[in-house]
């Protein structure tokens, strides 16, 4: 079913948003408020599709070049309303046949309905269809006013209705199937005579009735895909129910999700069927999550791979890989760049950034990881901190396969520890450990005998060291001198 032209509003200043953004730009799921009405039109293969700016212009032709680049931006200079809008639309829009116009701020339309709307315009011969639906609270939208026989005879906007028309419950989705010449020909006769002193596309309804046109209103079968982002309490409506699509999407699909009111899944995301979600999570981007892995609860993970049986639990983990049965959280902290091998682990109060963990490695305890490579069963004791940074320049560590690295290790970057070599707990290491060899970097222990009863008498300490049987020998210390 070809359609000729497709024509997004997209002008308006947004004023009910009380932003300094654009209103369309604003994010649902991972992608804007018109980058949903783009992809929703995007099917119906449009040969013209244009989009009219005004408000915030630069923003959305920089952001329309890169979600639809075959998109072309109409500038309207000054807003005087959805009629003016396409006014000068048509200026840049050439030949005959079927133009669709929707607004720029109804993100949870579907190319489906667009589709089961585009086949009932063409099987009349009207020369305008408009999509209606029934709200359960129609304020603030246009309402649709039909003759005895049924068919559309003019919209009414809520500004300008009396009482009578605004108990009417059919409403203007503001998606509208025009006939190019009949459109091109009523579109000059609009006037301002309305309360806000606007064109109203709405009132070409009324001028193709009047000059022998006809015009249809076409009752949409969900009202929740036509809901318009007007302010903020809409911009969470409609979040939430395109929360409820995606989530039931993945629920037939067979991902279980403990609470899908609390779980938060970009339209991007891959999910495969057996993954158990647990409240609170938020997978954004491109993540996906392979079978049977295991999320959350409170996990938020950005454009991350989860691998098969893997398990992240109370984490935050971005542009990372997680490999297959791969452990990570509680609390960890997986920072762009970081590979978490198969059956590796990733513990608590862990931070990784920009580092490979190799499979059956761990880093269990409050850690921080970056810039390094680590071989595969290896264990990083804890508390060991890669010192990646020396206050200028960022350095590599390297660690081979089945390495321990003691408790509380300090390795200084660059450096490399070599295959089955050791670290001693509490070392700070400045130089390349070889293959096999035990690398301790800390001053000798010494004990001085008897000092608290020395320096410290009188004190719990002291009593309690008397009666552990320490005496006061009046030596100094094994090796070196009283302090
Ligand atoms: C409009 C309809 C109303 C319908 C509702 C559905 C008119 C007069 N009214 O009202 O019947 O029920 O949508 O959501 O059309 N825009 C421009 N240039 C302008 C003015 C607006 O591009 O000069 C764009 C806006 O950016 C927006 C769209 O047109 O994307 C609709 O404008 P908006 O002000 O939101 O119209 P509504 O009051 O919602
Ligand atoms: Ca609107």
């Amino acid at each position: 079913m070809s359609l000729e032209v497709a024509i997004v509003l997209a002008a308006g200043e947004g004023t009910r948003m009380k932003s300094h953004r654009s209103k369309v730009l604003f994010e649902i799921a991972g992608k804007s408020i018109i980058e949903h009405v783009i992809a929703a039109v995007t099917p119906l293969h449009p040969a013209q599709l244009r989009v009219v700016v005004g408000a915030h212009r630069q923003a959305v032709e920089e952001h329309l070049a890169h979600i639809a680049p075959t998109a072309l931006a109409i500038f309207q200079a000054e807003r005087n309303g959805t009629g003016h809008a396409v006014q000068i639309a048509l200026t840049e829009i050439t030949g005959d046949g079927v133009v669709l116009i929707l607004a720029g701020d109804t993100p949870l339309l579907t190319s489906a309905t667009l589709s089961e709307f585009l086949i009932a315009h063409k099987a009349s011969s009207d020369s305008v269809s408009v999509l209606s639906a029934l709200l359960p609270d129609p304020f603030g939208y246009g309402r649709i006013l039909r003759d005895e026989t049924g068919a559309l005879a003019r919209i009414v906007e809520e500004r300008d209705a009396d009482d009578e028309i605004k108990l009417v419950e059919e409403v203007n989705t503001g998606v509208y199937l025009f006939e190019l010449a009949a459109l091109r020909a009523a579109i000059t006769q609009l006037t301002t005579a309305n309360s806000q002193g606007e064109l109203y596309l709405t009132d070409v309804i009324s001028v193709i009735n009047a000059t022998g046109g006809t015009a249809s209103a076409i009752l949409s079968n969900d009202y929740a895909e036509t809901l318009g982002i007007n302010d903020r309490a809409q911009l969470a409506e409609c979040a939430a129910l395109m929360r409820e699509r995606i989530n039931d999407h993945h629920m037939k699909a067979g991902v279980t999700l403990i609470d899908p009111t609390t779980t938060w899944i970009d339209v991007d995301v891959t999910i495969e069927a057996d993954v158990v979600i647990h409240p609170g999570s938020t997978l954004t981007g491109e993540s996906y999550i392979s079978s049977g892995a295991i999320i959350g609860p409170r996990t938020t993970l950005n454009n991350v791979f989860v691998g098969v049986d893997a398990s992240v639990v109370e984490s935050n983990c971005s542009h990372s890989e997680i490999g297959d049965r791969a452990t990570v959280g509680p609390y960890t902290f997986l920072r762009a760049g970081s590979k978490i091998g198969s059956d590796a682990k990733a513990g608590a109060y862990v931070e990784i950034k920009n580092s490979t963990v190799g499979e059956r490695s761990k880093v269990p305890h409050l850690s921080y990881v970056g810039d390094a490579t680590i071989g595969s069963g290896t264990n990083i004791g804890a508390a060991a901190v890669f010192v990646n940074y020396d206050g200028v320049v960022k350095h590599q560590i390297i660690i081979g396969d089945d390495v321990r690295i003691g408790s509380d290790t300090m390795l200084v970057a660059p450096l490399s520890v070599g295959d089955g070599a050791y670290t001693a707990a509490g070392s700070v290491i400045t130089e390349d450990v070889p293959a096999g060899a035990m690398g301790v970097g800390r001053a000798r222990q010494r004990n001085i005998l008897g000092w608290v009863l020395r320096k410290r008498s009188g004190t719990n300490s002291a009593k309690s060291a008397e009666k552990a049987g320490a005496v006061d020998s009046g030596s100094s210390s094994s090796n070196g001198a009283e302090i």
